[in-house]
């Protein structure tokens, strides 16, 4: 949760973009927090947009990036590729902030940032890439997709293993930040668009 008052960053744009990356950043380490899992949208193979909540892994603010586990098989995947139009929406109802991220995603599979959210998940989070048929398969029963050895106990290193080849990660690079703070003497919201030959964001007031 932000520390800052409300009168250090309501009329400073810098200063808004500061505690915008800091609720994010928070978000990431507090499991609590309404950021820790935001609304990743992406657009499906027929042009309509596509929403799910996602639990964000990682925040790399020098770089612009947010980083989400996936299985590789998941349908996003193949709408994301190596490239798409990426919008990410989060609300904070005790920091009263809202936050529309847009940019570009892309997949991966391997690397040393795929290899270090690998290594940071727990054995039952390395467990849901073991499902079979693959996520979003329609079947013909009620099922977790696990095999029943897997379910109802704790997986061994050795069981989860195999699920490391259907383990892929969203990484978005953050083009546009819209950050809307509601305030009873009157809400605020701002536009942060990255310049990227001047390397620095744009900035601008809105009307809310
Ligand atoms: C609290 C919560 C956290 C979730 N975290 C993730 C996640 O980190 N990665 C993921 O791929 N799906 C996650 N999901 C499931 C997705 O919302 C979605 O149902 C699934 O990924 C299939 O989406 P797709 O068909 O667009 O690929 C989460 C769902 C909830 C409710």
């Amino acid at each position: 949760m932000t520390t800052a008052t409300e009168e250090s960053f309501l009329n400073d744009l810098e200063l808004s973009l500061k505690e915008a990356w800091k609720l994010l950043i928070d978000g990431k380490k507090d499991r609590t927090s309404p950021l820790h899992t935001p609304v990743v949208a992406s657009v499906d193979s027929n042009g309509n947009p596509s929403q799910r909540v996602m639990v964000l892994r990682k925040v790399d603010r020098e770089n612009r990036l947010l980083r989400f586990n996936t299985d590789l098989r998941a349908t996003k995947v193949a709408e994301i590729g190596e490239q798409a139009a990426i919008s990410i929406l989060c609300y904070h109802p005790a920091a009263k902030t809202q936050l529309r991220l847009t940019g570009s995603g892309r997949i991966e599979t391997q690397g040393p940032a795929v290899d270090e959210n690998w290594e940071n998940a727990t054995l039952y989070g390395k467990r849901c890439y073991l499902a079979y048929p693959a996520p979003g398969s329609v079947v013909d029963r009620p099922t977790s997709g696990l095999h029943p050895d897997l379910e109802g106990q704790k997986p061994s290193a050795d069981k989860v293993a195999p699920a490391r080849s259907n383990f892929a990660i969203l990484l978005a690079e953050i083009e546009r930040i819209e950050w809307l703070y509601l305030a009873h003497t009157g809400h605020r919201r701002a536009r942060y668009i990255w310049d990227d030959d001047a390397g620095a964001w744009e900035s601008e007031w809105l009307v809310p």
